[in-house]
């Protein structure tokens, strides 16, 4: 089947897409889009959190034909012209990346996160990004990045 889907302010369409398949692979093998990681594949990691319609979702987890016709942002997405973003700026500086495989994923939490609350405590930062798994850093510094990210 054929999707249309619009992503990152782009309308495209994914052809030959299986019933089965997920936003995931359309996004990372159809539509050259890697940012977003496939770690687990069954929502436990939130290395492919993605906007649906703005809601961050698994795109694990969400059948590419959900998508039809709808609004994907991807990191890829959140960084302008001028460069990164100030969130991943942030996570530069505080040392909050190691292997970078959970940082995509975490930078669309964090950016939901400061889209809603502009000035979150250590627990509202940790309760928004308890569905982001980090192997690497032992989280304090990306709940240091984030708080750079909401000063700045
Ligand atoms: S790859 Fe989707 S939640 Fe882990
Ligand atoms: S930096 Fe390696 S999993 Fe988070």
């Amino acid at each position: 089947m054929r999707v249309n889907v619009t992503v990152n302010g782009e309308a495209v369409a994914a052809d030959d897409v299986w019933e089965g398949e997920s936003l995931l692979y359309v996004l990372r093998e159809r539509l050259g889009l890697p940012g977003a990681k496939n770690a687990c594949e069954q929502g436990e990691c939130g290395s492919c959190t993605v906007y649906l319609d703005d809601t961050p979702v698994c795109a694990c987890l969400v059948a590419a034909g959900q998508a039809e016709g709808r609004t994907v942002r991807t990191v890829e997405g959140l960084a302008g012209p001028a460069g990164l973003h100030p969130i991943q700026q942030a996570f530069l500086s505080a040392g909050a990346v190691q292997c970078g495989f959970c940082t995509p994923g975490l930078i669309v939490a964090v950016h939901d996160l400061l889209e809603r609350n502009p000035d979150p405590s250590d627990p509202d930062i940790r309760e928004a990004l308890a569905g982001n798994l980090c192997r690497c850093t032992g989280y304090e510094h990306i709940v240091a990045a984030v708080k750079l990210a909401a000063a700045r």
